[in-house]
This record gives structure tokens, sequence and C-alpha cells, in this order.
């Protein structure tokens, strides 16, 4: 139940699903998924997985901090979406990660991220066939 550390397979289907549908299993897999320091996480319920995300080392300048971490790939289950299961698991995965991290939020994501603590860095951008995205940033904060 709850957060747990799994398999880069255990991940694309729900990126498949939610992430590319329609598009080639092969557009699921991401540079760097197979890194030693990248780690693949869900939130699972009842053995199923509802939500995922990867974080991987892939450092940058934000707001006059060296981050290091980023997350890429969240998505949660489509009939399970906005009951807050994104929420819990990414307040969880905040706390096991112990550090500040950042990610290209979509636009529609901008909201859900803003309320578990990202804020906005910078000018949007736009990712061809994936639309306009945002660099967020959650700041590791004391006790977090
Ligand atoms: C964004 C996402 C991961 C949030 O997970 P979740 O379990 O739905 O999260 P919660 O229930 O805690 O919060 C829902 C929030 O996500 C937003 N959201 C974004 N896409 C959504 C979708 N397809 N369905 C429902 N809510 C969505 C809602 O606006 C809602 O924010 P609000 O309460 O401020 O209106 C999930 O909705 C999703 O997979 N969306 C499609 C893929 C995507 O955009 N991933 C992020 C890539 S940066």
């Amino acid at each position: 139940m709850g957060l747990q550390e799994v398999r880069l397979e255990d991940v694309i289907p729900l990126r498949h699903e939610v992430l590319r549908p329609g598009r080639p299993i092969e557009t699921c897999y991401f540079d760097g998924d197979d890194a030693r320091d990248t780690r693949h996480f869900a939130w699972v319920e009842a053995g199923r997985v509802l939500s995922i995300a990867t974080v991987m080392r892939q450092e940058r300048e934000l707001s006059g901090e060296h981050v290091i971490l980023q997350l890429r790939g969240m998505a949660t289950a489509k009939d399970v979406a906005g009951q807050g299961v994104g929420s819990s698991f990414l307040q969880a995965l905040n706390e096991e990660l112990g550090a500040s991290w950042w990610c290209n939020a979509r636009a529609v994501a901008v909201r859900f991220y803003e309320r578990n603590g990202l804020t906005v860095v910078g000018e949007p951008f736009y990712i061809p066939g994936i639309g306009t995205h945002y660099v967020m940033y959650h700041k590791k904060t004391a006790g977090s």
C-alpha cells in the first residue's frame, strides 16, 4: 500500500495509457530510464499501480540553487484521476527524496503541482507533440 519503488517495466503501462495514448510503446521510454541513479516509483493500492513517477539525476540551476533531481513521467490512472491519489503520492515521494527537485510540468498540471508545494520558474516553453510546459521546482524544506 502507498509509495513503492518499482522497476521500469512497472511504470510503462501507465506511461503509455496516460502520457502517450495511441503512440508506439517505444515513445514511452525516456533517455536515462536505465541509468544507475534513476529510480521509478508507484503509488499502489490493493496491488494495483494507480500513479507513477520517475526520478532522474539531471542537474539544473534554479532560483540560485543547484538542484540535482528531476521528476519525470508522472501520471495517474484515468479512472482514479482527480481523487487525491497524485497528491498523496507526490507528498510521500517528496519525503522519500529529502532533497530539492524539479520537473517540466504540462500546463494542465501546473495547479496540481502548485498545490503540492512547487513553484513555476521562468517562462513557458513548447515540447513538440506534447504541448506547453513550465519548469517547476520543489525546494527542500525543513522536515522534507
Ligand atoms: C496530473 C496528475 C498526475 C495528477 O494526479 P491526480 O491523482 O489526478 O491528482 P489529484 O487528484 O491529487 O489532483 C488533481 C489535480 O490534477 C489536475 N489534473 C490534471 N490533469 C488531470 C486529469 N486528466 N484528470 C483529473 N485531474 C487532472 C486537476 O486540475 C486537479 O487539480 P485541481 O484540484 O487544482 O483542479 C494526473 O491527473 C494525470 O496523470 N494527468 C494526465 C497526465 C499529466 O498531465 N501528467 C503530468 C505531466 S507533467
